[in-house]
């Protein structure tokens, strides 16, 4: 079964990722997407929580199934596609923030949230991509910091793109993935700062984590979390 396909689609849902969730516990296939005008609780990583005003941004969640050992660099996979379908679409040259969020300059065009439970065979991946979003309907805090594909780019384009896309990143190998996200890298060589220290971001290593330079000569590499930039 292609990527995109089948197609659950909602004008207004609480979550896609959770439709997935739902839909991947019950058994749905490989490739199944759910996506929706509006979300009322998108889901972020690290507990936030994710806004897209109705119908101006693709807000859609894959089921994939079953998990093999080369999708272990899927959260490096993932935003590579989405690059890939928003330049596509137009948008300017974009970057990954790693893990996984979209740059275009430093401003986030889109953001991933990999779900998964220990023991299932599948995982859900959902993308909020910025389509046409309109600055004043975002929270003021959100406002300088997002940026949309723009142009005539819409939500049902952009999906179309991403299936493409997707399909391709992840069957990618290892080598790919990390050569794809060292050329769209866009912390390296900047100061971070994360929950555990400051250094400058220095690449990725073989197994996807964030290699981050001590100003004591050492380096460290992040698994999991957040960092930010320091300046
Ligand atoms: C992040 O950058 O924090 C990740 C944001 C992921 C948002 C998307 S929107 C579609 C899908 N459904 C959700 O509830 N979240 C993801």
């Amino acid at each position: 079964m292609p990527l995109g396909s089948p197609r659950r689609h909602f004008r207004v849902t609480d979550s896609t990722n959770q439709r997935a969730r739902e839909l991947a516990r019950e058994g749905a296939p490989h490739g199944t997407v759910v996506t929706a005008e509006e979300q009322t609780a998108g889901r972020g990583r690290q507990g936030r929580s994710w806004v897209a005003p109705r119908g101006q941004a693709l807000l859609c969640s894959y089921v994939v199934r079953p998990l093999a050992e080369h999708n272990e660099l899927m959260p490096l996979a993932v935003p590579l596609a989405v690059c890939e379908a928003a330049e596509l679409l137009g948008a300017p040259s974009c970057g990954v923030k790693w893990p996984n969020d979209v740059w275009v300059g430093d401003r986030k065009l889109a953001g991933v949230l990999i779900e998964a439970r220990p023991g299932e065979d599948w995982a859900v991946i959902g993308v909020g991509l910025n389509v046409s979003v309109e600055p004043a309907e975002l929270p003021l805090e959100l406002r300088d910091r997002a940026v949309s594909i723009g142009g005539d780019a819409t939500p049902g384009g952009a999906l179309a793109a991403l299936n493409g896309a997707l399909e391709d990143w992840l069957k990618a190998t290892r080598e790919a993935v990390l050569t794809g996200f060292r050329e769209r890298d866009a912390l390296a060589g900047r100061p971070v700062r994360w929950d555990g220290g400051f250094g400058v971001a220095a690449g990725v290593d073989g197994d996807g984590g964030l290699v981050v330079s001590l100003a004591s000569g050492e380096s460290v590499s992040l698994r999991a979390g957040e960092v930010h930039l320091s300046v």
